[in-house]
C-alpha cells in the first residue's frame, strides 16, 4: 500500500515519514529530493533561472534509491548528500518545482520506481498527483513562525550562522511559490488527514498516523 505524507518546508513531514517507513518496513521515497538535486546541479553550474530542457537534461543523469532506511540519490554515480540541504539550493529546488513538463516526468518516475510496491512517499504533491488513488494520505502542517523556529533551531544545533527573520522570510516565500504556481499547485488532497504539529512532539504526530493505519487496515 502507498502511504503519502505532504505538507510545507520544515512541517515535520520528514520526521514522520522516515519514522513511519522503519516501522513498515517498506521503501521511504523523499521525493523533494529530487527537486533539491536538481536545483544543486544548477546552482553549481551558475544557472538562476531554469528551463525545461536543462532540468529533464539533469534528471536523466540522476539515480533515485528509496530504502527503509531513506532515499538515495546518486549524480553520474556519485551520492549527493548534506549539499542538498542548503537555503539556496531549497530555493533553486523551488523553482525547478514550477517547471510543467518537468514534475510531469519527475512524477512519472516516481510511479515507475514504485511500481506494484508498498511505500511512504513524502512530498508536496504525493497525495494530490503523484499517487492520487493511495487508500491513506497525510497532511502535515505548523504554522509558518513555528516552522522557522525549527528550521533555525536545527541550523544553529549544526554550528551554522541562523537569522531567525530571514528563514521566516524564505519559508513564506517559498510556501507562496509552491502554492501559486499555475500548474501543479501545492495544496492538501481532498481525502488527506490533515494534522498540525504546532503544538505536537514529533512522537505524538508518529502515534496518530499509526492510529490512522490501524483504523484503514482493520
Ligand atoms: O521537501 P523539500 O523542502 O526538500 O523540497 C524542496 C522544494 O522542492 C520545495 O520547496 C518544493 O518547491 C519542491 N517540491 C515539489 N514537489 C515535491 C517535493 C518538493 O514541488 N513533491
Amino acid at each position: 500500500m502507498i502511504i503519502t505524507i505532504d505538507g510545507p518546508a520544515a512541517s515535520g513531514k520528514s520526521t514522520v515519514a522516515k519514522r513511519l517507513a522503519q516501522e513498515l518496513k517498506v521503501p521511504y521515497l523523499e521525493t523533494g529530493l529530487i527537486y533539491r538535486a536538481v536545483g544543486y546541479l544548477l546552482s553549481a553550474k551558475g544557472v538562476q533561472n531554469p528551463d525545461d530542457e536543462r532540468a529533464l537534461r539533469l534528471l536523466s543523469e540522476l539515480e533515485i534509491e528509496p530504502s527503509p532506511e531513506g532515499t538515495k540519490v546518486l549524480w553520474k554515480g556519485k551520492k549527493l548528500g548534506s549539499e542538498l540541504y542548503t537555503e539556496e539550493v531549497g530555493r533553486l529546488a523551488s523553482r525547478v518545482a514550477t517547471l510543467p513538463r518537468f514534475r510531469e516526468k519527475v512524477n512519472e518516475t516516481f510511479r515507475e520506481l514504485l511500481k506494484g510496491k508498498s511505500a511512504v512517499v513524502e512530498g508536496r504533491d504525493a497525495g494530490t498527483y503523484i499517487f492520487p488513488d493511495a487508500p491513506l494520505k497525510f497532511f502535515i502542517t505548523a504554522s509558518p513562525q513555528e516552522r522557522a523556529k525549527r528550521r533555525y533551531r536545527q541550523l544553529v544545533n549544526q554550528g551554522k550562522d541562523a537569522d531567525y527573520e530571514e528563514i521566516l522570510k524564505a519559508i513564506m516565500e517559498r510556501d507562496e511559490r509552491d502554492r501559486n504556481r499555475p500548474k501543479y499547485p501545492f495544496r492538501p488532497a481532498p481525502d488527506a488527514v490533515v494534522i498540525d504539529t504546532t503544538h505536537k512532539e514529533a512522537e505524538e504526530v508518529l502515534e496518530e498516523v499509526l492510529e490512522r493505519l490501524n483504523e484503514a487496515s482493520s
